[in-house]
């Protein structure tokens, strides 16, 4: 694996050992788990190179201490990704990306940027969209693969390419989760045995939710699971069921539309957030 920590060196090998190869591109924030590794491996299968960024994107935290606790383990990212039979790692410093001073993009993602995620992390979607636009248009990969773990991430990004005419496929993949139905984050690392348990019990609820729907309204089965699950120590700070392409809250489900459950609650300090497609 090659590693570049400049856009001008990685740009220069491009130009050169890139001609006439699919290039796969999976831009992360590190402290890789097998949801990563997932995407690089459908990379890998699909494409004749695959790139994996590695960058904690100071413009997408909404505030220093979340940031500063984000878990950084580069060496074994790179042992992981060399395993992996990743092509190229580029791990820039912050000055290789942003110019001093340089403030977020603002985009107008519509409704996509205003609700759940939009709401409780205001400007979250641009510094994540100012990244990654940076980035593809850096790598100019044919294809670039997201997790659906962030649905509401993913369809930005889509909706990115294109407002920007940006020429690379936006893939999304499933959600690799725990044994217990635990969704792999990077976050998961900042949370003990204990808390690791408690976590678990959101997907258990998701599922219930979505059996629930079956015979009941969806504003009580969310009070419902609502409770049970501060009941359970967990502090939420949304459970919704959105259309997903549109990503507008739904009161009732239109079987002819995708519709998913979407949470985002804390677990000892921890934020979480997690989805199901129904
Ligand atoms: P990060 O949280 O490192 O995630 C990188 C990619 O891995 C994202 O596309 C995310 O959806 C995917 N991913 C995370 N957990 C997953 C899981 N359990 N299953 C499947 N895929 C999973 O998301 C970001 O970084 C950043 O916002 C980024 C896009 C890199 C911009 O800074």
């Amino acid at each position: 694996m090659i590693i570049f920590e400049n856009q001008n060196d990685l740009q220069l090998y491009l130009q050169n050992e890139g001609i006439n190869k699919k290039i796969g591109f999976i831009p992360t924030m590190g402290a890789l788990h097998d949801g990563h590794i997932s995407l690089i491996k459908e990379s890998s299968k699909k494409c004749d190179l695959t790139i994996c960024s590695i960058f904690i994107n100071p413009t997408q935290f909404n505030n220093k201490e979340d940031l500063d606790k984000y878990p950084k383990t580069l060496e074994q990212d790179i042992l992981l990704l060399k395993k992996n039979e990743c092509d190229i790692l580029y791990s820039p410093e912050k000055s290789d990306l942003y110019l001093a001073g340089e403030k977020v993009t603002k985009y107008n993602f519509k409704n996509l940027g205003d609700v759940l995620e939009g709401i409780y992390r205001p400007n979250h979607f641009n510094g994540v969209a100012t990244i990654v636009e940076k980035l593809l248009n850096i790598v100019k990969a044919d294809y670039a693969y997201f997790g659906l773990k962030d649905l509401q991430q993913t369809m930005i990004i889509k909706e990115l390419v294109r407002l920007k005419k940006i020429n690379t496929k936006i893939i999304g993949l499933a959600t690799v989760r725990e044994e217990n139905g635990l969704a792999k984050s990077s976050r998961n690392k900042l949370l003990n045995l204990e808390g690791k348990k408690t976590a678990s019990l959101i997907y258990k609820e998701l599922l219930l939710i979505s059996s629930s729907l079956q015979n009941n309204d969806i504003d009580s089965t969310l009070i419902k699971a609502k409770e049970k699950l501060i009941k359970n120590n967990i502090s939420i700070e949304y459970l919704e069921i959105i259309e997903i392409n549109s990503f507008k809250i739904s009161r009732s489900i239109n079987s002819s539309k995708k519709h998913a459950i979407c949470i985002a609650a804390y677990v000892n300090g921890v934020r979480l957030i997690d989805n199901l497609i129904l």
